[in-house]
């Protein structure tokens, strides 16, 4: 569970409103995509949940926990997989993952489970021995998503998961999202690829300038516009036409 409340954050001095007033619940249990153009607002929103950055106003709440009250609960609640790599590039991959199992006391025989389940599934387990500056992008972005998952969160967050990941990648880590909401986990994941999220997601919501412009299961929202595919209604609601072919 997710909660936002009159959340905002500007930049500049207030010139910029990057997240503007933004209030939404997402319950455990499904795939949530927040979709929105570059510049929409979507990094700083999930910079917002995860405590990277202090709204100047409003409150978050993970599963039930204050973000603001209670910054260190509320940080074992989730997995984070950004859009940048701010790894330890000397180490190498199985210290990197060894060390986010020590931050998160991980059993012995979890880690080692998760480490080997997770690695065989993204094909990381020759080079793990490896420095991480060794890595090619995809393999970082793997790298990123197995240390999310090391303590198997109850929210994991992943901030345009699929950019940089080679077709197999990709399709292990969509089905990675659909079986991990299953146990009433909740996977947010911000992207601007929208026929993924149209086939992926049990919800969405549209941010667009800061703003959440619309809410809800992919179907209803394209039926309630009239539409056949999110991204009609994505250029609708965002007032663009389409390219003529
Ligand atoms: N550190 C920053 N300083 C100033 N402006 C920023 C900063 N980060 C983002 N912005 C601005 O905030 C808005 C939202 O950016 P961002 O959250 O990165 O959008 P998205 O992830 O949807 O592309 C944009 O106008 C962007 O230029
Ligand atoms: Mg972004």
């Amino acid at each position: 569970m997710i909660r936002f409340e009159n959340v905002t954050k500007t930049y500049a001095g207030g010139a910029t409103r990057a997240v503007d007033d933004l209030t939404m619940e997402i319950d455990g249990g499904k795939v949530f995509g927040f979709l929105g153009p570059n510049g929409a607002g979507k990094t700083t929103t999930l910079k917002l949940m995860t405590g990277i950055l202090n709204p100047d106003q409003g409150q978050i709440w993970l599963e039930n926990v204050d973000l603001l009250k209670n910054p260190i609960d509320a940080k074992r609640m989730f997995g984070f997989v950004p859009d940048s790599f701010e790894m330890f590039e000397r180490l190498t991959g199985k210290e990197y993952l060894t060390f986010l199992a020590d931050l998160y006391h991980v059993g012995e025989k979890e880690r080692k489970e998760h480490m080997d389940k997770y690695l065989a599934r993204y094909e990381l387990e020759g080079a793990i021995n490896q420095p991480i500056r060794s890595f090619s992008h995809g393999m970082k972005q793997k790298l990123q998503i197995i240390g999310s998952l090391i303590h198997q969160p109850r929210i994991w967050i992943l901030d345009e998961p699929m950019v940089g990941l080679d077709p197999a990648s990709m399709h292990a880590l969509k089905q990675e999202m659909r079986d991990y909401c299953e146990s009433g986990k909740t996977v947010f994941f911000s992207t601007h690829v929208l026929d993924v999220a149209e086939r992926l997601c049990d919800e969405v919501g549209i941010i667009h300038k800061g703003k959440l412009i619309a809410r809800g299961a992919p179907e209803t929202l394209m039926k309630d516009d009239m539409v056949s595919t999110l991204e009609d209604l994505f250029l609708n609601l965002t007032g663009k036409e389409k390219e003529k072919a």
